[in-house]
């Protein structure tokens, strides 16, 4: 099997000096108005896309257009098991923005508008598409909030995912405090410009203490998560029209957190240091130290965000709530891409209904994409030493 986006297999790779496709153009356009039957007919759009490509290369979408071509690359995320409630993301349309500072401040008003009150909202922000050839905002994080991960003489403190980021903008002049979850600073990149630091404030930063319902020694770990998991480096592809900065957000599934980021050995690698906790024996693999910790660690996690009344949910519900949105698209005709590999949550796999099945494997557009050269800036390499001289900004 070698379809694009899946095991492995790279992605179609972008040419941002290629013009909209018409063909893609118009597959997007029948989809939109056909699925959106207020907008009405679509052939009189398809001329006026057509001329538009004709003349300038590209073509504009309308509000309409945009809102309902992200939603639709929601839903044809394969890797994201959270898509039932595709149709209740939140479109900001924020493609007048132009300098750093603008984007900056929309990115903490993204914030605000996700995670501002109690719930959490899935949200995207759209800047401007990239034009043929032509330069185009981007952010280098991965998220839009992350923890730094400081090199030190024993091992990294901090998330060692981002030890080579943390060099990188300390580079550019910062200076984190030093400790485990220190927030990252942004770095935008304005159209044609060099990239520029930037502080999140405090507000925007929602993050929950980690405590356990009944061990009273977790808290004494001093762990702690952030609210909002906002990916900020992904391509927003529609209708062959390329939105290279379109970070957006949804809600946490506990073991994101607790079998993923606080328990790789390659992230926080708490296991061992959790199993310590709970006294087990670790000499040898058989008493399932690891797993024991895992399930403890993971309820920690879930009862400290439900705690604090920041959404969260557990991957049993999340499993679930997967198979109902395979049956609603399956209803509506539609295949639903979906790839195993992802959709399946990183702890106690088989005692959820996704295990138990495959799935349909196609790369469907439109669609979220992340290019190579994206995910190398927001590991901290491939940044080239000359765009590495900007001061930082407040
Ligand atoms: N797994 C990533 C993280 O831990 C976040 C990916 C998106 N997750 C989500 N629930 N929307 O930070």
């Amino acid at each position: 099997m070698t379809v694009p986006g899946y095991r492995n297999v790279p992605a179609e790779e972008w040419d941002p000096a290629a013009t909209a496709d018409p063909a893609e153009a118009e597959e997007f356009l029948r989809l939109c108005y056909n699925e959106v039957s207020r907008l009405g007919p679509v052939e009189p759009r398809l001329a006026v896309v057509r001329a538009q490509i004709a003349a300038t290369g590209t073509y504009v979408h309308t509000t309409e257009e945009l809102v309902w071509g992200a939603k639709v690359a929601w839903r044809n995320a394969s890797r994201c098991i959270g898509r039932l409630y595709w149709r209740s993301l939140t479109v900001l349309d924020r493609r007048r923005a132009r300098t750093a500072d603008e984007i900056f401040a929309l990115l903490v008003r993204h914030l605000d508008v996700a995670g501002g009150g109690s719930a959490i909202r899935p949200v995207v922000s759209v800047f401007a598409p990239a034009r043929p050839g032509k330069p185009y905002a981007r952010v280098w994080n991965e998220q839009l909030i992350r923890y730094a991960g400081h090199r030190t003489g024993s091992g990294v403190v901090g998330d060692p995912r981002y030890a080579s980021f943390t060099d990188a903008v300390r580079t550019m002049g910062w200076r984190g405090k030093g400790g485990p979850f220190d927030v990252l600073p942004i770095v935008v990149q304005g159209p044609g410009e060099g990239p520029r630091l930037f502080e999140l404030p405090e507000r925007a930063v929602r993050q929950v203490p980690i405590t356990h319902p009944e061990l009273g020694w977790f808290e004494r770990l001093g762990l702690r998560w952030h609210a909002i998991p906002a990916i900020s480096n992904m391509r927003l592809r529609i209708g062959g029209v390329d939105y290279p900065l379109a970070p957006f957000n949804g809600w946490y599934m506990g073991t994101e957190i607790g079998a993923r980021n606080l328990a790789d050995p390659d992230r926080y690698n708490l296991l061992p240091v959790v199993a310590r906790g709970l006294g087990l024996d670790t000499s040898h693999e058989a008493t399932l130290w690891r797993d024991r910790a895992l399930v403890e660690l993971n309820r920690a996690v879930l009862w400290s965000f439900e705690r604090a009344g920041v959404k969260i949910s557990d991957h049993h519900t999340e499993s679930a709530r997967f198979l109902a949105h395979m049956r609603n698209e399956e209803r509506a005709g539609r295949p639903v891409p979906a790839d195993w590999t992802w959709i399946v949550p990183p702890m106690s796999g088989g005692a959820t209904a996704v295990f138990h099945r495959y799935y349909h494997e196609a790369d469907q557009r439109p669609n979220f994409y992340l290019d190579a050269e994206a995910a190398a800036l927001a590991r901290g390499v491939g940044m080239r030493p000359a765009l590495v001289a900007a001061p930082l900004a407040a």
